[in-house]
């Protein structure tokens, strides 16, 4: 992969407070796998980032896919301060770097679908998956990846409803500069979210959300079951908040929100 080196991205990104290693790979299975089968004691820091993944994870156990030179595919290595229930910031702080960091290059502003994917035009360009688990110290280890879409998008038979940066821009992108941006800007919420302001965080993201005040349905809620209803807000915790039809105000916490007429 001659467009990312760790020579550039350490030269990109400059200095880091939550990254100190740069993995760069041409081909590996997944870098979320990659991250998590480091020994226990690997200290945080480390980002592996891949042209390509053999075996790329998508959210809910679904697979992601990307062809070769077209996408981001990255991962870091966390240990967050954070307690169990606001993990899941660590995920939308990720989605909201990249929302900047693609920002400057495109026609109209990127938006978020709840929870954390970043769209364009009404197509996914970027999803994040976060995968945590506690270490035998009793600290949570997080490996958070994220996939950007930025030459090409997956075929059309894998993911219907994906798009790519290239597609929307104004101004030649490439996928250095989007994951540069990106690292920089996540690097600047990571600090953030560890000095305590969880509800910064989550306030920008609140306001990324294309998903409120609309009328949709969570699929893949509670293993299978669909919910629909109006997207009313978010909570502190992460979760949608579902106006039912029954006047019932349902939390989601997983799941595929789709729009509806
Ligand atoms: C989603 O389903 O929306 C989340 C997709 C996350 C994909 C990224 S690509 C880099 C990292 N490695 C993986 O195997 N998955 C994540």
């Amino acid at each position: 992969m001659d467009d990312i080196t760790p020579d550039l991205l350490l030269e990109g990104v400059g200095p880091a407070l939550m990254f100190r290693e740069y993995r760069v790979f041409d081909e590996i299975g997944s870098t979320n796998a990659y991250l998590k089968a480091l020994p226990s004691d690997e200290p945080p820091g480390v980002v592996a980032v891949a042209d390509y993944q053999t075996m790329g994870r998508g959210r809910e156990g679904r697979s992601w896919v990307a062809p070769p030179g077209a996408a981001i595919q990255c991962s870091v290595l966390l240990r967050p301060p954070l307690p169990p229930d606001r993990i899941y910031l660590l995920t939308t702080a990720c989605a909201l770097a990249v929302r900047s960091a693609i920002a400057p290059f495109v026609r109209e502003e990127p938006r978020l679908k709840w929870p954390n994917d970043v769209m364009l035009g009404g197509r996914k360009v970027c999803g994040v998956l976060t995968e945590t688990e506690i270490m035998p110290s009793g600290r949570a280890r997080a490996v958070v990846g994220f996939g950007v879409n930025v030459r090409e998008a997956p075929p059309a038979r894998v993911a219907p409803d994906a798009g790519c940066v290239r597609q929307f821009a104004i101004r030649p992108v490439t996928r250095l500069e989007v994951l540069v941006r990106a690292l920089r800007e996540y690097d600047r919420l990571l600090v953030r979210l560890y000095a305590g302001d969880l509800e910064g965080v989550w306030r920008a993201w609140r306001s990324s959300l294309e998903t409120l005040r609309r009328r949709v349905v969570v699929r893949g809620y509670g293993g299978g079951d669909e919910v629909a209803g109006w997207a009313a807000d978010v909570a502190l915790d992460g979760a949608l908040i579902l106006e039912t039809e029954d006047g019932e105000r349902r939390r989601v916490y997983a799941g595929e929100a789709i729009e509806r007429a």
